[in-house]
């Protein structure tokens, strides 16, 4: 029989301090499944009432959502909650409160390499990888596992220059770059300089953990990594291969 309620913990994080709090959430009807948001959206209207978190879309557009469930990152609002999850906030960023963490100092890493973006025209013209690129909602789940993204250790909350590494995000927006045809030759050996200066050649040796695909299905690896290690080392991988 199908039961009315499922059960879940939600830890929390105030003040420096770690707490956790066990959820029941109330179907509407047996045969509800409820997203892992809705069971976030219910506890802070019936329990938690400053129960802090993101949400956006609801729709896995804006990836703001995502959140750890049991220890993967996942986006809240296209996961459904199973009996015993545990919901917190992604580890691989510092936390502001509760479920929220501080993203924008992913995105400071590149601030600066953008300079064609008032010239852009949509690309109709570009390739299938360059859209596929686009696809990105910066959900930030692919930094899970990222052994360049784990040597930004310790994660400071409020220094803005915290992260000297990269990660998978970061290094998708300067493939997209380079690949993007507006983009003009000479800029291109700045945009594989940035990410040479991100630590990327840890890649060369390092990137069994890094996911395949991300949650909107770009190939990390095939899209991303590989292509761009070949344009910043092509020449040094080929003489070591003879
Ligand atoms: S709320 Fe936008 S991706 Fe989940």
């Amino acid at each position: 029989m199908q039961s009315n309620t499922l059960s879940l913990k939600i830890k929390l994080f105030r003040d420096k301090k770690s707490s956790e709090i066990n959820y029941l959430y109330k179907k509407k009807d047996p045969s509800e499944r409820p997203m892992v948001l809705d069971v976030l959206l219910q506890a802070q209207e019936e329990s938690v009432d400053d129960l802090s978190f993101r949400y956006g879309c609801r729709a896995r557009n804006c990836g703001v959502c995502t959140v750890d469930i049991n220890g993967k990152p996942r986006l809240a609002c296209r996961a459904r909650a199973k009996d015993n999850d545990v919901i917190s906030p992604l580890a691989t960023l510092p936390v502001v409160k509760d479920l929220i963490v501080k993203r924008d100092n992913i995105s400071r890493q590149l601030i600066g390499f953008n300079n064609i973006a008032s010239k852009n025209n949509l690309n109709v013209e570009a390739d299938k990888t360059y859209h596929n690129l686009t696809a990105c909602i910066e959900c930030y789940a692919c930094l899970d596992g990222c052994p360049l993204h784990k040597k930004n250790k310790p994660v400071e909350k409020d220094n803005n220059n915290a992260y000297p590494f990269g990660n998978p995000f970061s290094f998708l927006k300067l493939q997209r770059l380079y690949i993007d045809p507006l983009t003009p030759e000479e800029e291109k050996l700045g945009i594989i300089e940035k990410a040479k200066s991100l630590g990327l050649e840890t890649y060369r040796r390092d990137y069994k953990n890094l996911k395949i695909k991300c949650g909107v299905g770009i190939n990390l690896k095939e899209e991303v990594i590989k292509p761009l290690l070949n344009a910043a080392y092509g020449d040094q991988i080929e003489k070591k291969n003879k």
